[in-house]
C-alpha cells in the first residue's frame, strides 16, 4: 500500500509531464458563443506547475442545466493539475455540451479540456454499478456542475435512477462534501424546496451566479469565478483568479 506522501509523489511525476500551462491553461474558445477576449486582467496568469492536489478522486457530474462552459472549464483545470477525477456526464449534460460548447462526445471533450486526461476516468451514466455507486470506493466528494432541476429534484428524492444520481445519493450517505451548482431562472417553489431538502441533507449549494465587483471583461473570467469558488470548496489549492482584497 503506497501512503499519501507516495501517492503525491506519484501523481506529481505524472503531472511534471503536462504542457505548460500559460499558454494554453483557458477556457476552450469552442465554449463561448464568441472567443473570450483579449482582456482578462482579473485572471491571474496560471504559471505555476501543474501538481496533484488530492488523492482520492474528485467526482464530477455534468448534467443538462444551461452553463456547460462551466463543467468544461472545471474538468480543464481538474485534469491540468492531475486531480483523479471521476467524469459523469448525463445524456442532456452532453446536449448542452454540443449545444453550448460545439462539444460533440468524448474526445471533442477531451481534446476541448486540454488533451491530457490521464487523472481522468469516464463513467457512463446508465451504468448504476459503476465504482461512483458504492460508498466503499471512497471519494474526496462530487460537485455537480452545472446541476439541472430535474438532477436537483432527484437528489433531493433520492431516486438513484441513473449513476449520477446514485453517487450524489452515496455522497450524503457518506456524508461526504457535495457541491450542486444550480442553473435556472426564476425558480419554482418546488426548485427552492428541493434546494432546500438538498441543503438539509448535507449539500452545498453553489449556484452559477458569479460576482461582478471585480468588472470582468471577458466571459472566460465570470466561469472562472465560480469554478474557483467549486475548487475552494473542494479543498484544492488552485488559483484561478484573484480575489477580494488583492490575494
Ligand atoms: C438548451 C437547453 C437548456 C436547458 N437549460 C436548463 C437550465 O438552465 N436549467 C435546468 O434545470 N434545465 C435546463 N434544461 C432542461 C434539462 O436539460 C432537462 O430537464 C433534462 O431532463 C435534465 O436532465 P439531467 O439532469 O439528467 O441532465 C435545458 C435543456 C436544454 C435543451
Amino acid at each position: 500500500m503506497q501512503n499519501e506522501g507516495q501517492h503525491l509523489a506519484r501523481y506529481a511525476a505524472e503531472a511534471s509531464g503536462l504542457r505548460s500551462l500559460n499558454s494554453s491553461f483557458c477556457i476552450p474558445h469552442s465554449a463561448f458563443a464568441s472567443p473570450p477576449s483579449a482582456s482578462t486582467s482579473q485572471t491571474q496568469p496560471h504559471t505555476e506547475s501543474p501538481r496533484a492536489v488530492s488523492t482520492h478522486p474528485v467526482v464530477l457530474a455534468i448534467t443538462g442545466a444551461s452553463g456547460a462552459p462551466y463543467g468544461v472549464r472545471l474538468l480543464e483545470v481538474l485534469a491540468a493539475h492531475g486531480v483523479p477525477t471521476w467524469l459523469l456526464v448525463s445524456a442532456h449534460g452532453w446536449r448542452l455540451l454540443e449545444e453550448e460548447c460545439g462539444i460533440e462526445g468524448e474526445p471533442a471533450l477531451r481534446t476541448a479540456t486540454g488533451g491530457e486526461w490521464h487523472s481522468v476516468h469516464v463513467f457512463d451514466d446508465k451504468d448504476r454499478g459503476a465504482a461512483p455507486a458504492s460508498g466503499s470506493a471512497r471519494t474526496r466528494g462530487m460537485v455537480v456542475c452545472p446541476c439541472s432541476m430535474g438532477t436537483v429534484a432527484a437528489i433531493a428524492h433520492g431516486t438513484s435512477r441513473s449513476l449520477i444520481e446514485r453517487a450524489a445519493d452515496v455522497t450524503l450517505k457518506e456524508r461526504r462534501p457535495l457541491l450542486l451548482v444550480p442553473r435556472e431562472t426564476p425558480l419554482s417553489l418546488i426548485h427552492m424546496r428541493n434546494l432546500t431538502l438538498a441543503a438539509e441533507a448535507g449539500a452545498t449549494i453553489l449556484p452559477a451566479a458569479p460576482g461582478f465587483y471585480h468588472r470582468p471583461q471577458a466571459v472566460r473570467e465570470l466561469v472562472d469565478f465560480i469554478v474557483q469558488r467549486v475548487l475552494d470548496q473542494l479543498g484544492l489549492e488552485i488559483a484561478l483568479v484573484k480575489r477580494w482584497g488583492g490575494e
